[in-house]
């Protein structure tokens, strides 16, 4: 097979991550890694272990050898980042938030169908093989027809006010906070395991903390600051409910919050249907809840040999043996790379895998709950 050469743009928290998974796939070369300085960039590269260090995204996207740009910049950046690298042909992974307002991830949509690459997005809970289970189960009838999704995508990382990043800042995450990171991935696992679209919303959300004591040296996300502090105040929600009406008539509700003590990652969605309904938890990711009401409700264990045939290829490890966040990442990863592999003119993305449109939608949901609360918590068509 070809080798494929990857750079990754934003060495971060999450980009690491995206290294680990294509070098699991064994025919990606991680080639280059950007940093915002000369210096970073030679430091991300030599603590991950990949050839060159550029201090530009801009000097990365120039390496002939480097074909798929893995965009793990903060926010602000990915409008530029993506759109730099569509330009010069390059294929495109990029981290959520596809852009940080919709009308730049509108415009991404467009700019990836010119430069007729494979453009994709990371929802990777989506990877994870019970998450593809549910999404079978839904869609050849065994809970019948979904009446209602519920769940939570709630943290604890922001609880007091000593916590800060630049998530909470509007100029570097956007209008919206906890929404726009983690209530996307909630809406969109809700609009993947159903194939059902969010049409409307109503949203409550609210600022639990005011005003926090940002460190003045910043620093990556989820590493704790013990320097000198500034008072900042946060415009940006840290908590937010919503209602949601899906096509068909369908019904949801979901929180949303970083502020909730003992919460680590906690998505949770449940889909009940006219026979049965279906819980996933992303915190005990190798089980896959199932409630009857005529007989004992089940628990579906992550076992290849237990799971349909179409979904037993996303398990790598026998029963009992966990599977994790990493590994539902890399699975995605996978799929984008088999499409990139294939060369042109190249395959349509996999239901799996989130498109650019899908990530335009996503902008658009948080839009829309924004506009509805602004309103006093009006329904809002998305
Ligand atoms: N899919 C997921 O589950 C998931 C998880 C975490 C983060 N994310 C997304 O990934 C993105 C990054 O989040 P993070 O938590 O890793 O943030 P982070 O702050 O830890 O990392 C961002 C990195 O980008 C670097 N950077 C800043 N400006 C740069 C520039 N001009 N050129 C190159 N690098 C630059 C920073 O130095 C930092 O290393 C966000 O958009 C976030 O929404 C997604």
């Amino acid at each position: 097979m070809t080798r494929i050469g990857m750079g990754l743009v934003g060495a971060g928290f999450v980009g690491p991550h995206h290294i680990d998974a294509v070098r699991r796939l064994g025919f990606v070369d991680v080639v280059a890694v950007a940093g915002s300085s000369d210096e970073s960039g030679r430091a991300k590269a030599e603590s991950l272990g990949v050839r060159k260090g550029y201090g530009s995204y801009q000097a990365l996207l120039d390496d002939p050898e480097v074909q798929v740009v893995h965009n793990a910049t903060p926010n602000y950046l990915h409008y530029e980042v993506t759109s730099a690298a569509l330009a010069k042909g390059k294929h495109v992974v990029s981290d959520k938030p596809l852009a940080m307002t919709s009308a730049q991830a509108k415009r991404l949509v467009n700019e990836a169908q010119r430069a007729d690459v494979v453009a994709a997005l990371t929802f990777n809970y989506r990877g994870n093989p019970l998450v593809q289970q549910a999404r079978v189960a839904i869609a050849r009838g065994d809970i019948g027809t979904p009446h209602f999704l519920y769940g939570h995508y709630l943290q604890d990382w922001l609880l007091t006010d000593t916590d800060y990043s630049w998530r909470l800042d509007p100029e570097k995450a956007g209008a919206s906070s906890a929404l726009g990171d983690i209530g996307s991935h909630w809406c969109d696992l809700a609009q993947h395991i159903t194939s059902l679209k969010i049409t409307h919303v109503l949203g409550d959300i609210t600022t639990v903390i005011k005003q926090r004591r940002k460190p003045i040296e910043s620093h990556e996300a989820f590493q704790g600051g013990d320097g000198e502090r500034e008072l900042v105040d946060v415009t940006v929600e840290d908590l937010a409910s919503v209602l949601v009406r899906f096509e068909n008539g369908v019904r949801g509700c979901f929180s949303v919050g970083q502020v909730c003590g003992g919460h680590k990652n906690d998505l949770v969605i449940e889909v009940c249907g006219a026979k049965a309904s279906l819980r996933w938890r992303q915190e005990e990711q190798n089980e896959l809840w199932i409630g009857h009401r005529d007989r004992a409700n089940e628990v579906l264990q992550k076992d290849p040999s237990l799971l349909d045939e179409s979904v037993r290829g996303y398990a790598h490890l026998p029963g009992g043996h966990q599977e994790a966040w990493a590994d539902a990442f890399a699975n995605v990863m996978r799929e984008i790379y088999t499409c990139i592999a294939a060369g042109p003119p190249f395959p349509a993305l996999p239901p799996m895998v989130a498109t650019f449109e899908d990530g335009f939608r996503a902008n658009r949901i948080v839009d829309a709950i924004l506009e509805s609360a602004a309103d006093g918590g009006a329904w809002t068509r998305v």
